[in-house]
């Protein structure tokens, strides 16, 4: 008789909560094998030509403001090869790109990365989104609206274990807090900071629809969205992460943004699914906006095809029906599918944060071409906002001056 069939054969909720337990066991077990020693992830280092490339100099350029020496030369390694930090790269790239970077009177660009569907990319689309914006000179805040915490876990903290309740965006949703700057924490990537995710988020999906039975004039769409709006003076772009559900938690991370990004990988199911997103997405804006005699307006929504398989012969006609229907709304870049976003985010990493020395540099190169164009991309059309921004303002108090002259 076999060792494992148990008098009574069926699972009990006790059974449920061992097995629970077992499986946070071996992620933390995990999470120290992979990354040890110190079980916390650190950020890459730079060679002087990735930092030419970032801050598109000439490799004369490059050699002529190293001599100079007002910007941080680094270290050299074993070697003779020059090797600089994460955070000295961002000073590089914060004073040769200054053009590039949010102009003073603007505030920070808020993307939300959302599709109601699981495994899409969102949470990579994100993370990798941040990273290299942050790269370019950008300060970034990550919010995790996602209970599940996945982009929190890419950021090397584990979801249950090294995040508190009081340090998720819940204490919004509870009312306790009205702005978001109490749950901000650093990362160990220089120059973005993160509102991380855990398990307790759940609670927000009853919070708020009950707050909007008892409070008058409570707006549960708008909680995020107001509660970002000292963030927005201090950053230059917010990138939000959601779940694969329209969520209460998920409808504040798609009024909160002026830009959208929907990932979508190029096979029937997810593009059908797409186009559920958008029905649900209409009737709820309109219900909850337009009804209201209220508008929204987006600086841009994206569609990215990603985790797009070249070998797949159906997926080229699926891209056909997504560019017909999404139009210009869909990127000119294509992010591939590959074994090697796979492995790395098993390593919670992304391209960004792989040593491309490690690896088969051909497969690397491909998915790493491909996010640095999204990245270029994403920053034009921060660019175009931030200009809308400040041409808003500058019609705003021509208006306000004819309005004084005219009381005068
Ligand atoms: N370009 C890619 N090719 C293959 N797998 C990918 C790629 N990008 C991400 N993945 C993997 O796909 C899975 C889902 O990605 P994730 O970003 O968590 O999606 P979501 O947030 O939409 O659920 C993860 O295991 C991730 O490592
Ligand atoms: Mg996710």
């Amino acid at each position: 008789m076999s060792t494992r069939k148990k008098q009574d054969s069926r699972i009990s909720l006790e059974d449920l909560i061992t097995t629970s337990n077992r499986v946070s066991d071996v992620i933390e077990s995990v999470r120290g094998t992979m990354l040890a020693p110190d079980a916390r992830k650190r950020a890459p280092t730079f060679t002087t030509n990735q930092v030419a490339s970032i801050c598109a100099l000439e490799k004369a350029q490059m050699d002529y403001r190293i001599k100079k020496g007002d910007l941080p030369l680094g270290y050299m390694e074993p070697g003779h090869r020059r090797k600089l930090t994460l955070s000295d790269t961002r000073i590089w790239a914060k004073s040769e790109r200054s053009k590039s970077l949010r102009p003073k009177n603007a505030e920070a660009i808020t993307i939300t990365v959302a599709n109601f569907k699981g495994g899409v990319t969102k949470t990579t689309t994100a993370v990798t989104l941040a990273q290299g914006l942050s790269l370019r000179g950008h300060n970034v805040l990550v919010i995790d609206t996602d209970p599940q915490g996945s982009m929190t876990t890419l950021f090397g903290m584990l979801p249950d274990v090294d995040v508190s309740d009081e340090q998720t965006i819940l204490g919004l949703c509870y009312g306790s807090e009205l702005s978001i700057d109490y749950a901000i924490s650093p990362t160990y990537w220089d120059g973005i900071d993160i509102v991380p995710a855990n398990l307790a988020l759940y609670a927000a999906e009853f919070a708020l629809p009950s707050r909007q039975k008892q409070e008058s004039n409570f707006e549960f769409w708008n909680v995020l969205n107001n509660a970002i709006d000292t963030a927005r003076t201090k950053y230059d772009v917010i990138i939000l992460d959601t779940s694969p559900s329209l969520s209460y938690l998920t409808i504040n991370a798609l009024l909160a943004a002026d830009g959208l990004i929907m990932p979508l990988p190029p096979s029937t199911l997810d593009f059908t699914s797409s186009g559920q997103f958008w029905n649900l997405f209409n009737d709820l804006t309109g219900n909850l906006v337009t009804k209201r005699g209220k508008t929204k307006t987006f600086d841009f929504v994206d569609v990215l095809l990603a985790r797009v398989d070249a070998n797949d012969a159906s997926s080229s006609v699926v891209r056909e029906w997504i560019t017909a229907a999404y139009a210009n709304m869909v990127l000119p870049v294509e992010i591939p599918k590959t074994s090697l976003t796979a492995s790395a985010s098993a390593e919670f990493g992304t391209v960004y944060d792989t040593d491309p020395s490690t690896i088969n540099s051909r497969t690397y190169r491909r998915a790493f071409d491909a996010y640095e164009r999204v990245v270029e991309l994403v920053e034009e059309q921060i660019q175009t906002a931030w200009k809308r921004q400040i041409e808003e303002q500058m019609l705003s108090a021509r208006k306000r001056q004819i309005g004084e002259t005219n009381v005068a």
